[in-house]
């Protein structure tokens, strides 16, 4: 039996640097919904050959998340260890605006996702191995911006999980989740330019790095963070002081 970081939403942006940041040191399970960058950025990793690639659509196979997964691990003889959850969408409309099959998407993808993965994690047969989880939540589940209401609520929602599961699952398993600000991926390039300059504006340190976020994985993972769960923690260049 091999053991796995489970990376979701590695096929881009920060989760993509975050697996090559890890494979360095561990066999990963790198996971989106399009096999082909997943494949691209398995190429990118060291140890290439050591990781293996999920399939799955958050969005739409909601019920079978929890199968698929459960099957995976199975097929590959895996257990995972540790889990970080950086799959995640955005639409910034009014509230008004948006239909329920635009908010199932969201929800989906961004928390309901996790719930079903976290409780394949828990089973038997790989609660043993689990012993720490990160989260991607966002800084506008705790700051208000407008036409983020849907997002930042599927983020609050996050928020919310880790605080009682960190007591919940204490002391075998440390969770946490990270609050990015403004980050340069490909999910903020979208954004219209007086947006993204009025963000600018906003953050003293100015836009972060996928980078950025990485290292504070890196840190949570590791045995520096050993007293830390629970924990919502802002990486924002310090924008959420406003
Ligand atoms: N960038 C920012 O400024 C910022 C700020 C705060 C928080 N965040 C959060 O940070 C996380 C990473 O964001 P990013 O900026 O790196 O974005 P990104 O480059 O757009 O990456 C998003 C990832 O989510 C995956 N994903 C989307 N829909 C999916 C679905 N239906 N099923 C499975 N996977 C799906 C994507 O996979 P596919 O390519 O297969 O679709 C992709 O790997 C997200 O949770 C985001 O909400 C970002």
């Amino acid at each position: 039996m091999e053991h796995y970081i489970l990376i979701t939403g590695a096929s881009s942006g920060m989760g993509a640097l975050c697996a090559k940041h890890f494979s360095i040191s561990h066999r990963l399970i790198l996971a989106s919904e399009n096999m082909e960058m997943l494949e691209s950025v398995c190429k990118e990793c060291a140890n290439s050959e050591k990781h293996i690639l999920w399939l799955c659509n958050f969005a739409t196979d909601r019920e079978y998340i929890a199968e698929s997964l459960t099957n995976f691990l199975k097929m590959h003889d895996a257990v995972v260890d540790k889990y970080v959850h950086f799959a995640g969408i955005t639409r910034l409309l009014p509230l008004k605006t948006f239909s329920i099959p635009n908010i199932d998407l969201i929800f989906n993808v961004n928390f309901f996702s996790i719930l079903e993965i976290i409780k394949v994690l828990l089973k038997k047969t790989n609660a043993k191995a689990l012993n720490n989880v990160v989260l991607i939540s966002a800084m506008v589940s705790e700051r208000g911006n407008i036409g983020n209401s849907i997002y930042a609520a599927s983020k609050g929602a996050i928020n919310s999980l880790v605080y009682t599961l960190a007591r919940e699952l204490a002391p075998e398993i440390r969770i946490n989740a990270l609050m990015p600000g403004a980050i340069d991926t490909p999910m903020s390039a979208n954004l219209d330019e007086a947006y993204k300059e009025e963000m600018r504006r906003d953050t003293p340190l100015g836009w972060g790095t996928p980078q950025d976020v990485v290292d504070y994985v890196d840190f949570l993972f590791s045995n520096k963070s050993k007293w830390i769960t629970g924990q919502t923690l802002f990486v924002d260049g310090g924008r959420s002081t406003k």
